[in-house]
């Protein structure tokens, strides 16, 4: 009975090393070991010998099974793994590369980036970053920013009231601000002159066309110190210029209308896309138009009376002066980007979306 134990340990052990898949392990398994099998049944004979050999003949058997067992489990993962070496070679997959389809980590869209590019800008000349509230009043919309109470952009055909808050004469009522501007107000509440602040942020108008969307992003700019002249707005606006459309621009100041500055200007800074008006293939330039100035911002003098509403927070307008800026970020990207369609920037079309950055 031990020679048969001892033949059938060999045999088996001979061809669990020559196996050459899971699956035929499995069947050498089950042929061996299996419950039907050779030496499960060699084993439960055992309690039928004469009781001089049980031990000796059982002690054979239970060891020859925890040995097949033993070289089963290590041959199977040798197997394995072959196995899976061969599947990883045969099919090209190389499982340290990045997932398939290879979605990219994702991009800044180009407004946040030409928003963050403006502040360097100003962060770099001394500006801190101010923000204010998107649904606002009445009375820092309009009232504190010296508008005229018949002032048309007042008017529900231009701004989104909120129901409820929405008798357009009342200081109380709530708007979408249509502008960053009122944060001036709010900027200068919250700390005495000096101040440089920018803020950037969303505004909202009723507007929708190829060059007005109902919600967009501007960029303020207050200044207020003693002895602030228009030359300071002009020198920041220039580096501002040249920071963002190249070193060889200018700026030139028109006079223009702001309620809450006095004297207001719209600014231009000269044309990057063509020489005296006319691009490189010899037609008049498409981006000024042949003007040579392309028109990016509204600007001015503080107006006394807007420091009127801050008055009892240190802005005398005897002691100190200022002078604020406001740029709309689409028009800056559209100008530097050659977008041309404002709604591009909110449509979601990665294939636009893609091509910055
Ligand atoms: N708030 C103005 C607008 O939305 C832009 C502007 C003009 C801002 C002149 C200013 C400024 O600070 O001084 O059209």
């Amino acid at each position: 009975m031990i020679d048969s134990i001892t033949k059938l340990r060999a045999e088996a052990e001979a061809e669990i090393a020559a196996a050459t898949s899971s699956a035929g392990l499995e069947e050498i398994r089950v042929r061996y070991l299996g419950r039907k099998a050779q030496l499960p049944n060699l084993l439960r004979g055992v309690r039928d010998l004469p009781a001089d050999q049980r031990g000796e003949v059982g002690k054979v058997a239970n060891e020859s099974r925890v040995a097949l067992e033993a070289l089963i489990d290590s041959r199977c993962a040798q197997l394995d793994a072959a196995e899976l070496d061969s599947r990883l070679v045969a099919g090209g997959l190389d499982v340290t590369l990045p997932g398939d389809p290879n979605h990219s980590p994702g991009r800044l869209h180009l407004i946040t980036q030409t928003q963050r590019e403006l502040e360097d800008v100003f962060i770099g000349l001394g500006f801190a970053i101010a923000e204010g509230p998107e649904i606002e009043l009445v009375q820092y919309n309009f009232d504190a920013l010296n508008h005229a109470a018949a002032h048309p952009a007042r008017l529900w055909t231009d701004t989104f009231y909120v129901a409820g808050a929405d008798d357009v004469s009342n200081p109380a009522s709530l708007v979408l601000r249509t502008h960053t501007s009122p944060v001036q107000i709010r900027a200068m509440q919250a700390q005495a002159p000096p101040i440089y602040v920018i803020v950037p942020g969303r505004v909202y108008r009723r507007d929708s066309d190829a060059t007005h969307t109902p919600q967009f992003h501007q960029l303020e700019g207050l200044a207020v110190d003693e002895g602030i002249t228009l030359a300071d707005l002009k020198g920041t606006l220039l580096a501002f210029a040249r920071a963002t459309f190249g070193d060889e621009r200018e700026v030139r100041l028109r006079p223009h209308f702001f309620p809450f500055t006095e004297p207001s200007v719209e600014v231009d800074v000269s044309c990057f896309n063509c020489s005296d008006g006319v691009m490189a293939g010899g037609q008049r330039c498409n981006l000024c138009k042949g003007s040579t100035w392309i028109e990016i911002l509204g600007a001015g003098m503080v107006d006394p009376n807007v420091f009127g509403h801050v008055s009892e927070h240190g802005y005398d307008p005897e002691r100190v002066s200022g002078f604020a800026f406001g740029l709309g970020i689409e028009r800056i990207a559209m100008l530097k980007h050659r977008v041309p369609d404002l709604r591009l920037f909110y449509e979601n079309d990665v294939r636009f979306l893609r091509q910055f950055g």
